[in-house]
């Protein structure tokens, strides 16, 4: 999500402080060397810094313990809130160090007693890095092997049903909500699935968006395989094939903007857990049948608490007017300074 560069490559956040600064009357001082850092002041005589993409609306902690999806499950079931059953595990060293029990044959007997498929994932990771959904024991030999040979932490998780929502949250009110649908490709009769996925990743580069499809992904050749197949299978035209278990729009994902469709119960819950963490700017992550109808079940995966707002629902000539009426928010919410 956190898009770093623009459609050549440099940061994309200069070009909207630029436009949006004036309507603002703001000033904007970039640091000049690297152009990434830099200092807002506003007309109401507030100053604030931002770093990239990130403004300084979430107090440090807060944003620390979002970062973490241990901390943030924990703290939002002990409010009320529904989160995924999941626990932490940790790496051979790590748990001996903590005089723990919870190493890696305790985390296959929790997937067990979970029920099958799982998740797994690093605590504190983003854009999808290293989680996978593991079907059986072998996958989660697998899927612990690859998390744990990076860091000495992972959560085993119960697989949620539903579909995948980010609502974007900024002192209450929501300003987008989309949802998020793992990367796929949709056959011809002619095409393999590696050149359907080559296709995709040029319709990607045409339209400025700057995701690399992670061709080569284990995951990938994991799902495939699950169902008979390999990059080289041809698909039949109209098939929908998806290829990830993770809808990560820096995994190849893709969004269906609802802003104007969430159903006001949806907005309501995202706007409180935001207000349970402490977070005046928030992404939050729902599972969920449907955001769009009044709220039952659902899932809190966990929240972003530096949301990217350059996403790819929109992509077209009303994209950058989207992007920087977004962005415009944010900023009035910095000068406006907490409640
Ligand atoms: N417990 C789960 N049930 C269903 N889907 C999940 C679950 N955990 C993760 N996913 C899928 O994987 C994606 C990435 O997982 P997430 O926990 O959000 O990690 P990250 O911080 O890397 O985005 C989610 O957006 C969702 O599509
Ligand atoms: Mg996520």
């Amino acid at each position: 999500m956190s898009r770093g560069g623009g459609e050549d490559g440099r940061p994309f956040m200069p070009a909207i402080l630029e436009r949006i600064g004036p309507l603002l009357g703001a000033e904007v001082i970039f640091e000049p060397e690297f152009g990434i850092v830099g200092l807002v002041r506003f007309p109401n005589g507030r100053q604030s810094y931002f770093w990239h993409n990130k403004f300084n609306l979430n107090s440090v902690s807060s944003a620390r313990i979002a970062q973490d999806k241990g901390y943030t499950t924990h703290f939002l079931s002990v409010q009320g809130f529904r989160v995924p059953r999941s626990r932490t595990f940790f790496r051979e060293a790590f748990r001996l160090a903590l005089d723990s029990d919870r190493g890696t044959e305790a985390a296959m007997a929790y997937a067990h007693s979970l029920g099958w498929p799982v998740y797994v994932k690093p605590c504190r990771r983003s854009q999808g890095d290293g989680v996978s959904m593991a079907m059986d024991p072998a996958e989660l030999v697998e899927a612990t092997a690859r998390v744990l040979g990076r860091d000495r932490m992972m959560i085993v998780q119960e697989a949620c049903p539903g579909r995948d929502y980010r609502i974007v949250t900024l002192d209450g009110e929501v300003i987008n909500a989309y949802e998020r649908v793992p990367l796929e490709v949709v056959g011809d009769g002619r095409s393999s699935v590696a050149a359907l996925l080559e296709t995709l990743q040029t319709t990607f580069d045409a339209s400025g968006r700057d995701t690399r499809i992670p061709v080569e992904d284990e995951r990938i050749h994991t799902r495939l395989r699950r169902q008979g197949l390999t990059v080289r299978s041809v698909l039949p035209e109209g098939a929908r094939l998806r290829l990830l278990d993770i809808a990560n729009l820096s995994c190849g994902g893709t969004t269906i903007d609802i802003t104007e469709r969430l159903h006001p119960s949806v907005a309501a819950l995202a706007a409180r857990v935001a207000v349970a963490l402490d977070l005046r700017f928030a992404g939050i992550d729902l599972l969920m049948p449907d955001a769009t109808a009044p709220l039952e079940d659902y899932v809190v995966l966990e929240v972003n608490s530096a949301p990217g707002l350059d996403h790819y629902g929109t992509a077209g000539p009303d994209h950058q007017a989207f992007v920087d009426a977004l962005y415009l928010k944010v900023l009035r919410a910095v000068e406006r300074g907490p409640a």
